[in-house]
């Protein structure tokens, strides 16, 4: 699958789009947790719907915020720089581990969904908290 890029969106209207999807991807994500007990299939299943939106929306991030900070502000860019990097774990769980959950016992699979959901929610807020103020100030 391939990610095209729209580099004409302005960067104010990119990151308010941004934050909208990290609101749609909690309440996503809230639902998985809360099908953990009694539908674990679906639980996977919304985790698997998202996941292709989860990764373009990571792969948008670096193309676009991270050069702006590299470009404009290298000198304060090591915390956003550190928050960017949590999209390793991100798209790895969805690479290699999302595929082979089914695998899992109950309670293993159970774990590694709360795991990644704590994680990506966490993503969500520094993100919120260190990389979006920085890329809005350099851009306007
Ligand atoms: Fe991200
Ligand atoms: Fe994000």
């Amino acid at each position: 699958m391939s990610y095209k890029i729209n580099f004409n969106e302005p960067i104010p209207e990119m990151i308010f789009r941004l934050e909208k999807e990290h609101r749609h991807f909690t309440t996503e994500l809230d639902r998985s947790v809360s099908l953990l007990e009694n539908n674990q299939k679906d639980a996977v299943d919304i985790l698997s719907n998202l996941s292709s939106k989860i990764i373009k929306h990571a792969v948008e991030e670096e193309a676009r915020l991270v050069r702006i900070i590299m470009e404009k502000a290298k000198a304060e860019s090591e915390q956003s720089i550190h928050v960017m990097q949590e999209h390793n774990y991100v798209v790895d769980f969805i690479k290699h581990k999302l595929p082979e959950l089914h695998k899992l016992q109950s309670n293993d699979l159970h774990n590694e969904i709360i795991k990644f959901v704590k994680a990506l929610k966490e993503h969500f807020l520094e993100e919120e908290e260190t990389v979006f103020p920085l890329a809005l100030r350099l851009a306007t």
